[in-house]
């Protein structure tokens, strides 16, 4: 949601800005700027469109302009046009930013603003932090009078003024005219890192834009902010107190963030599942005890095991692996669990009682909601874990405990082997929580013995990638699909339809199969695809009846079925087989050949995979 990169160092800004940018353009790809701060002016280029729009647009490199910073934009105020894109300029010229977030306050701070004598060229809310930083900057002096004291930096007490007035969210990377050896970068509720290279630092949201650089990066906190000054960087809060950097090790390398012959990184990502699967579970499960080993937790699993609840919150994708996690905790450790959107979850004004844990569920760490979520649960006490990707993001350190889904990164903004981990996170959890509850230790270490099968077994489903294209292309020119399920298939159905929705824009619609007979079958036409995912399970007969229904109506069927299944034969007009598992563990297996199939319709329908229209990876705002 908007990518934020900035470079100080003795090389050229301009071509590293334009490398980093395209790393994040996922996200964030309606507009893209950048500005370098060059014998005493501001070059500013920007665009509406994408990084390569930029990238045409911009001038021979100039050698020794070593400081820029550079910004892809996903709008929130104002069209995605090139006055809105980033980096946005002061009214006196001063200062030049870009922006991750939202200023929640900015239409008041505008107004008062435009009263002291402001201008304004866009209408985006970045505008206003860029004039109330250079209003202070200008003025020398706060809202009440005082001045800037004279042993400060007066560029860092104008940005630490313009924050006190700002209330939302943001990663900022800021440059002042005036001072051509200083970047500043700020963090609150959106993500930002400090890569530290030789002579060379780089800002950025995310890791993707710094490894090809450095490896060695300092993960900024809440309420803190970055100044480079020359060769050397400070970090402090907000409100001036110092903070220690900690250098820490970049956990991602250059080829996990590369295309490696795939066309797309939704192609790449759902084919890495066997391999990121394998390594999510590699050294968490002995099977020899029937146990599971979950480090980030393992000192807290006694305490867990006691709790009366759970709540599993997340958003999207998230949510789903949520909804199954639901099941999981229900039906393996028998603890009550629910599954709460964290949009809405962070309102209702929850009753957490004590011993309550929530599970924060989120990819990249760093969702609004879901991080909006885990503050409200923190605020009333509950132990809050995290089952995150991104390492060192920002849910990942406010959760009291966590256990990473060690995918390596995910691009592609359709989610997909990040879904697969989190069951299997979910799993483990709820299997060893189940073993110290009621579970015989035979039990959990037969179901421990299929979770690792799994990833071998989503490998017999890549294999017939053809065969979901055929199905795909045979069904591509309809509009309307429902996706339909039960048990613990039921989120898999869920996930099957956002998957097709998100990326090719097929309307589709995931629904409980029973459900269908309540409403939703009145939908059904002529032709009309129907994904039903009937595998053998414990619902297997019902959902038989599901499908008679829709066929009766005239509907076309496509069937995910357990292989060895002929009996469906005759109830599917199209089927794609996956191999035969328990059914707590089916979600991460079914899953697959609907990811594949939405992956498909979108190429057929000549979609830009991996940057959806109005989607971007990583939603950091509300
Ligand atoms: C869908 C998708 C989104 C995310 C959701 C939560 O394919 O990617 O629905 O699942 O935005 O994101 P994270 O998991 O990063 O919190």
């Amino acid at each position: 949601m908007c990518g934020i990169v900035a470079y100080f160092g003795r090389k050229s800004a301009q071509p590293i800005l334009i490398e980093g940018l395209k790393r994040l353009e996922y996200r964030g790809y309606d507009s893209a700027g950048l500005a370098l701060l060059h014998n005493g002016a501001f070059e500013v280029f920007k665009t509406s469109g994408r990084i390569a729009n930029l990238e045409e647009m911009l001038p021979a490199v100039t050698p020794d302009a070593g400081l820029g910073i550079g910004h892809t934009r996903w709008a929130t105020h104002g069209l995605p046009n090139t006055i809105n894109a980033h980096p946005h300029v002061d009214y006196t010229g001063k200062i030049v930013l870009v922006h991750n977030g939202i200023i929640e306050n900015y239409a008041t701070l505008k107004k008062w603003l435009l009263k002291e004598g402001c201008t304004f060229k866009s209408e985006t809310d970045t505008e206003v932090a860029a004039n109330l930083i250079g209003y202070f900057y200008q003025k020398n002096r706060t809202r009440d009078g005082r001045n800037c004291p004279s042993d400060c930096n007066r560029f860092e007490w104008a940005v630490q003024q313009a924050l006190n007035e700002i209330y939302g969210t943001y990663g900022m990377a800021i440059l002042c005219l005036d001072c051509p050896d200083t970047l500043i970068g700020i963090k609150k509720g959106s993500p930002l890192i400090l890569g530290v290279g030789k002579n060379e630092f780089i800002i950025a949201s995310d890791a993707a834009a710094i490894i090809e650089h450095t490896s060695q990066a300092v993960y900024l906190s809440d309420g803190e902010m970055v100044t480079i000054c020359g060769d050397s960087f400070s970090t402090k809060t907000i409100a001036n107190e110092k903070v220690d950097a900690e250098l820490k090790e970049i956990e991602i390398s250059l080829d996990q963030i590369e295309l490696e012959g795939f066309t797309h990184y939704m192609q790449k990502e759902i084919a890495e599942q066997p391999a990121s699967l394998e390594t999510c579970l590699n050294g968490r499960i002995d099977l020899k005890n029937g146990r599971v080993v979950l480090g980030g937790i393992q000192s807290r699993l006694r305490e867990l095991a006691r709790t009366k609840r759970i709540i599993l919150t997340a958003c999207g994708t998230a949510w789903h692996a949520g909804l199954v996690g639901e099941f999981l905790f229900e039906q393996l450790a028998r603890i009550p669990a629910e599954v709460e959107y964290a949009s809405e979850f962070r309102y209702r004004n929850p009753i957490l009682e004590e011993g309550t844990i929530v599970i924060a569920i989120s990819q990249s760490g760093e969702t609004a909601d879901t991080l909006a979520a885990v503050e409200q649960a923190k605020e009333r006490g509950a132990i809050v874990l995290g089952a995150v990707n991104v390492v060192g993001s920002t849910i990942a350190r406010m959760t009291d405990a966590g256990v990473y889904l060690r995918v390596g990164p995910e691009i592609g903004v359709a989610s997909t082997k990040a879904f697969t981990a989190q069951v299997a996170v979910l799993s483990m959890l709820a299997i060893e929580l189940g073993r110290r509850r009621h579970l015989s230790n035979e039990v959990a270490e037969n179901l421990l013995k299929e979770l690792v099968a799994i990833p071998g077994k989503i490998k017999r489903i890549l294999d017939q990638s053809d065969v979901i294209r055929e199905i795909a292309a045979a069904n591509i020119d309809k509009d309307n699909w429902l996706f339909l399920g039960r048990g613990f298939n039921y989120p898999v159905a869920l996930e099957g339809a956002l998957k097709l929705k998100e990326i090719s824009y097929i309307h589709a619609e995931g629904l409980p199969a029973a459900e269908m007979k309540h409403g939703p079958i009145a939908l059904i036409t002529d032709g009309m695809p129907a994904v039903f995912v009937a595998t053998r399970c414990a619902q297997y007969d019902k959902i038989i009846g599901n499908i008679e229904e829709v066929r009766a109506r005239g509907g076309r069927t496509i069937v995910v079925a357990t292989e060895g299944d002929d009996a469906i034969g005759p109830y599917a007009d199209h089927i794609v087989y996956v191999p035969d598992t328990v059914d707590y563990f089916q979600p991460m297996l079914t899953a697959v050949p609907l990811q594949i199939m939405a992956y498909h319709a979108a190429v057929l329908r000549g979609h830009d995979v991996d940057k959806p229209r109005n989607l971007a990876k990583s939603v950091t705002v509300e």
